[in-house]
């Protein structure tokens, strides 16, 4: 094959490190895949964001990300990790692409995809042949082949021929330290068959395992398929909590033994909702897509239901324990521990804790909290600060809600010093 083939050239560019990688969004997702590309010997990766103040801490040699230490990012920063906002200039002379950029809903929760038209956009001015395009920002199915292909072959090029065009769902789970991007298994659907053969080819240089499919919606709805079924599971066990306090039966106890069949059942926890940028967005994605065809994703939306009921519901059992105690939720102290959206990490999108204290100071509590990875949280308009002291907001405090159960607590301990503990997550030793 003749060296000019955009395929070829693209192929052996990746094969000896030398393509220019531009990562478009280095938030939760596109930093950890910069730094791997980067620790992969990568010789130019850039990353390219509107938000200054990220830019600048990354070429301070700092991070924002706390799966990923300042150290490694200060070892690759200026060597071979590069950081731009001019994103005409920096695409100009990228061979590889990469969308990383957010994709929430809207007010009335549908998908608002505006910086991933933003980002596509940016790409299409930019794009020549040779190229290859990658989107990682979770989307309904369709966008990549629908919004993305037409997009960039109205700039004259031809997707599989010219420029090669793929979605490649990724999959972090922030806080996890078994699987990192490197070891967890990465799915490449492609716009055609070369799209996914180059894609495939990019990602192997730097993850372990990639998985290919036969086209770019697979992929997306993969990555749809895997977050609905957590969406639903949880809900699942959230209902059955709800069922077993109603028939005054021990949840825990119930999942505890029937996680003991080897085979046939996986073991998924109640808590107090569901949170961060993907469970309780990701599906909505899909249930806005096939509302267009007429379908009503009736499981997306009884999850949704349950799932967004818990916080109420956890909060009805903080007042029914204070009453226990003859007192009043209004004017109450409630301290809640831990506001991040799961355990060891400190991501408050979407958090349930964040429903949870805005319920209880419309009940009248006067709330405050503790979280050793959140140190000030902002929401409807109240910005909130970590108690400094720990012990002293035990002490101080007439009720505990226990929301994430961080690894950092010292649940025995908090148990002997709080006066009365709501636990979502059975988080206290259980006598
Ligand atoms: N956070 C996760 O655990 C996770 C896991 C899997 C998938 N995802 C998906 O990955 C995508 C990114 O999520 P995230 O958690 O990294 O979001 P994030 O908010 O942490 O990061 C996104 C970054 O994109 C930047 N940005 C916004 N518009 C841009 C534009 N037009 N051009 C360039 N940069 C732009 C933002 O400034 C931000 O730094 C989403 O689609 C999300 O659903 C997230």
């Amino acid at each position: 094959m003749a060296r000019t083939d955009p395929h070829a050239v693209l192929l052996h560019k990746f094969a000896d490190r030398s393509a220019h990688i531009a990562i478009l969004g280095m938030g939760y997702v596109g930093l950890p895949l910069a730094v791997a590309f980067a620790e992969a010997g990568f010789t130019r990766v850039t990353g390219l964001d509107i938000d200054a103040g990220k830019l600048a801490a990354l070429q301070r040699g700092e991070s924002y990300v706390e799966d990923i230490s300042a150290e490694r990012v200060a070892r690759i920063v200026g060597v071979n990790l590069f950081t731009s906002s001019d994103f005409d200039a920096t695409l100009a002379s990228a061979d590889v692409a990469i969308i990383c950029v957010p994709t929430p809903l809207n007010k009335t929760r549908d998908p608002d995809i505006r910086a991933l038209t933003a980002a596509s956009e940016a790409i299409a001015r930019a794009l020549h042949p040779g190229m290859l395009i990658s989107l990682e920002s979770t989307t309904y199915p369709g966008t990549t082949d629908e919004l993305l292909r037409p997009m960039f072959e109205a700039r004259g090029l031809r997707a599989g021929q010219d420029f090669f065009l793929v979605f490649s769902p990724e999959r972090i789970d922030p806080g996890r330290k078994d699987f990192v991007v490197e070891t967890t298994p990465k799915i490449v659907g492609g716009v055609s068959p070369a799209c996914c053969e180059v894609g495939v080819a990019l990602y192997r240089q730097a993850i372990r395992s990639v998985v290919a499919v036969s086209s770019s919606q697979a992929a997306e709805m993969s990555k749809l398929l895997e977050n609905t079924f957590r969406a639903v599971n949880i809900a699942l066990v959230n209902e059955i909590a709800l069922m077993c306090d109603k028939l005054g039966i021990d949840v825990w106890e119930v999942i505890d033994a029937a996680a003991t069949k080897p085979y046939g059942f996986m073991k998924f926890t109640p808590g107090p909702g569901v949170g961060g940028h993907c469970i309780p967005l990701d599906p909505h994605y899909l249930s806005w897509k096939l509302r267009t065809l007429n379908y009503n994703a009736r499981f997306v939306q009884l999850a949704d239901e349950i799932n967004s009921g818990m916080p109420a519901y956890w909060v009805g059992k903080v007042q029914d324990a204070l009453n226990e105690h003859e007192k009043a939720i209004k004017g109450s102290r409630v301290l809640v521990l831990g506001v991040a959206y799961k355990k060891d990490i400190d991501d408050v999108r979407e958090s349930p804790a964040l429903d949870i204290i805005e319920l209880l100071r419309q009940k009248g509590a006067r709330v405050s909290y503790h979280d050793p990875h959140v140190p000030r949280i902002d929401h409807g308009g109240v910005t909130l600060r970590s108690e400094p002291d720990l012990a002293a907001a035990l002490d101080a405090a007439d009720c505990v809600v226990v929301v994430t159960d961080h690894s950092a607590y010292d649940w025995p301990a908090i148990a002997r010093q709080a006066r009365l503990v709501v636990d979502t997550r059975r988080a206290l030793p259980r006598a």
